[in-house]
């Protein structure tokens, strides 16, 4: 379990391990793009991780793809559907609201 807290509201919640971003974010109630359904393949899930970078899994191949297409990206940048939750709290920022 870890806390994840969600700016720029500042809403914090409990997370399972293993959970991605985009799960644990639209569980929450905030809304989050998502038009391909977690596939990496939109980049509307696009956001930043401002703490506990450390604790989500690895960014992998089909994910580093995508954000080469997205701008705006930074050594922040990770798509909500591919990180997944580990056990140290994470703080994320959203970059727009839907
Ligand atoms: S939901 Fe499409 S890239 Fe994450």
């Amino acid at each position: 379990m870890s806390m994840l807290t969600i700016q720029p509201s500042g809403q914090t919640i409990d997370v399972p391990a293993g959970t991605t971003l985009l799960a644990a974010i639209l569980q929450s109630g905030v809304s989050l793009g998502h038009k391909c359904d977690g596939k990496a393949e939109c980049g509307s899930c696009h956001l930043y991780v401002l703490e506990g970078r450390k604790s989500l899994s690895r960014t992998q191949r089909e994910e580093n793809n995508k954000l080469d297409t997205i701008v705006g990206v930074s050594s922040k940048s990770r798509l909500a559907c591919q990180a997944k939750i580990g056990d140290e709290p994470v703080t994320i920022e959203l970059l727009s609201f839907v």
